[in-house]
C-alpha cells in the first residue's frame, strides 16, 4: 500500500532564460511547499550554462524537477563554449541534469505517491518528423517548400543537428521507438511530458499553419490514450491552455517570451497538474 504524501506536481516551459525578464521569473520560482514537484518541458534557453544555471536554481528549490528537452536546449549556438552536436549534446545535457539529481528521459520514470498517485511522470524527448504536414503537401519535401515559399522556417533548421543523425526525422524515429518500448512497461497512470504537441489538434489554433511541421509527430497520436495518460504535459506553441482529447487533459504550460506573457496579462506562475482539482478525470 502507498501512503499519500502531501504536496504539488506544478508544470512549466519555455522559460527562455536569455531574457532578463524571464530569468527574474526564474528567480522568483519557489515552491508552495518542501514535497512540491516541478516538471520543466523543454526550451530552458540555449547556451549550456543558462540552461544549467536554471536546471540547479529550481533542483535546490524543489523537492523533484524533472525536465525534458525542447529544441532551444538542443541548438548549438555559435557562441556558446559547448559547441557539441546532435546526440552529443543532449547526452551532455543530460549529464549535467544528473548532477544536479534533474530527472531526464534516459533515467527511471519517477512514481508520484501524492493525492491522485501513484502516477508515473514520464519525461519524453519526441523531437518532430515533419508528418504535421500543411495542407496541399502530401511529402517531407513538399511541406518544406511550402514554409519555404512562405518565408516561416524554423530556426531549428540552421542550429538543430541531428548528428549522428542524417535527419532530425531519424532522431525522432528512433526516440519514438526508444520511448515506446519505455512506456510499454509502465503499469500505472502516466503524465506524459514532451515538449512537443503528442497530437496535432493543439497547433490548429497556429496562425501560420506551415509551422506546424516542426511542431510533433503523427506517430503519437493515440499515446495519451495507450499509455494511460492522467495528463499531458507540453510547451513549444507559446500558446498557454488547457484542452482535452479522448477525455485525457492537455495542459500547455509556456512561459514564452516576454513580449506573449506580457501580452497575455502577465505569467501567473507554474500550472498545477496533480492533485488535480476535482479529481482525475
Ligand atoms: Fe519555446
Ligand atoms: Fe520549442
Amino acid at each position: 500500500m502507498v501512503g499519500l504524501a502531501p504536496g504539488t506536481v506544478w508544470a512549466v516551459s519555455d522559460l527562455h532564460v536569455a531574457y532578463d525578464a524571464n530569468k527574474a521569473i526564474v528567480e522568483a520560482m519557489r515552491p508552495a511547499a518542501d514535497d512540491d514537484w516541478l516538471l520543466v518541458a523543454g526550451d530552458v534557453g540555449e547556451n549550456f550554462a543558462d540552461i544549467e544555471w536554471t536546471l540547479k536554481t529550481l533542483a535546490e528549490r524543489y523537492a523533484t524537477v524533472v525536465w525534458s528537452p525542447g529544441n532551444h536546449e538542443l541548438w548549438t549556438p555559435k557562441d556558446d563554449p559547448v559547441q557539441s552536436r546532435g546526440v552529443a549534446r543532449y547526452e551532455a545535457l543530460v549529464e549535467m541534469c544528473r548532477g544536479y539529481g534533474v530527472h531526464t528521459p534516459e533515467d527511471p520514470f519517477p512514481v508520484w505517491n501524492g493525492d491522485g498517485g501513484p502516477i508515473t511522470v514520464a519525461p519524453l524527448f519526441l523531437l518532430y518528423d515533419y508528418s504535421f504536414r500543411p495542407e496541399g503537401a502530401t511529402t517531407t519535401e513538399e511541406g518544406l517548400a511550402l514554409a519555404y515559399a512562405a518565408g516561416i522556417v524554423c530556426t531549428d533548421e540552421f542550429f538543430l543537428h541531428p548528428d549522428p543523425y542524417a535527419t532530425r526525422a531519424e532522431w525522432c524515429a528512433a526516440r519514438v521507438a526508444y520511448s515506446e518500448k519505455r512506456l510499454s512497461a509502465v503499469t500505472t497512470p502516466t503524465i506524459l511530458m514532451n515538449h512537443w504537441p503528442l497530437v496535432r489538434e493543439p497547433t490548429r489554433i497556429l496562425r501560420h499553419q506551415v509551422f506546424a511541421q516542426w511542431c510533433g509527430t503523427e506517430l503519437t497520436a493515440d499515446w495519451h490514450t495507450r499509455f494511460g495518460a492522467h495528463t499531458v504535459v507540453y510547451g513549444h506553441l507559446h500558446i498557454p491552455r488547457t484542452t482535452a482529447y479522448d477525455g485525457v487533459p492537455f495542459e500547455e504550460v509556456s512561459l514564452g517570451y516576454p513580449r506573449e506573457w506580457t501580452a497575455h496579462g502577465g505569467f501567473r506562475g507554474p500550472r498545477r497538474i496533480l492533485p488535480r482539482a476535482g479529481g482525475r478525470p
